[in-house]
């Protein structure tokens, strides 16, 4: 574990924040970090730069981070994990909530590859956004109608043509991972789908077990990412 100063906080909302550290990580897209705040608990967070963390208050810790100050130190191990294979052909990225975390990484790594990307992202509501003017050909849905078109992202992922994509990538809820996935098989589209997954984890490099998928792959090393195959 080494220790990382917090450079700078972006908060979205009261419930989200983007915490930026002193030094750039040596980390691809869909890469993962284990963070230790101190006096609370070690935690698995996406990188959603390769020096940031995108984090929602949902428990002790996260609440922690989402209000540390500039100038407090975390722990850190990492990163870790199987990142997202990139492209620099056409690609459609689909985030659901919090999903988002990983794929800001990726959506900024793919336009730097010169990739034509198109985004889905879906929300609750207006303020669960995070840096919604990034993402240029993007629809936005939210589930309240207080932004974008009123609906979930599934709507929108029926009314694209998916044999248009090189690559699509996903990472949100479990239900809406889980339709994607039977969705994509009945398309014929499954075989370029990547799905970043969320599980309990503990070390974070394959040796607790706690990770273990119902295929008895573990997450932290042959995930987080994994192939639509994979996970049929
Ligand atoms: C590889 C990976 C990447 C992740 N990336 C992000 C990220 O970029 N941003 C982010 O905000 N969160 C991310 N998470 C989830 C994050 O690790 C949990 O929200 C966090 O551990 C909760 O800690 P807590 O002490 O605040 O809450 P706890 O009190 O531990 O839990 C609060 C609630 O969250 C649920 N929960 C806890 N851990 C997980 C988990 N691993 N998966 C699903 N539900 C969980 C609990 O069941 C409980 O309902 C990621 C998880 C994994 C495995
Ligand atoms: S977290 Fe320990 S094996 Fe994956």
């Amino acid at each position: 574990m080494f220790t990382l100063k917090v450079r700078e906080v972006e908060r979205h909302s009261k419930s989200l924040a983007t915490i930026y550290f002193s030094k750039k990580l040596k980390a691809y897209p869909g890469q993962f970090v284990m963070v230790n705040v101190f006096g609370f608990e070690e935690i698995p967070l996406s990188l959603s730069s390769p020096n940031s963390v995108t984090v929602k208050a949902v428990g002790k810790t996260t609440e922690k981070l989402v209000n540390i100050q500039e100038g407090e130190s975390l722990g850190i191990r990492g990163p870790f994990g199987n990142p997202f294979s990139p492209t620099s052909d056409s690609a459609l990225i689909i985030a659901g909530g919090i999903g988002i975390a990983p794929l800001i990484f990726l959506h900024d790594f793919l336009v730097k590859c010169g990739a034509d990307v198109r985004m889905i992202y879906g929300v609750r509501s207006r303020s669960d956004f995070i840096f919604p003017q990034r993402f240029l050909n993007c629809v936005f849905l939210t589930e309240d109608g207080s932004f974008g078109i009123k609906g979930k992202v599934t709507d929108a992922v029926k009314k694209e043509n998916l044999n248009e994509f090189e690559k699509i990538y996903v990472c949100g809820p479990k239900a809406m991972m889980e339709w994607l996935i039977d969705y994509f098989e009945r398309r014929g589209v499954i075989e370029k789908s990547e799905f970043s997954v969320e599980r309990y984890m503990r070390c974070g490099i394959g040796v607790c077990g706690s990770c273990v998928t119902e295929k008895g792959l573990r997450a932290c090393v042959e995930g987080p990412v994994f192939s639509g195959k994979e996970l049929r």
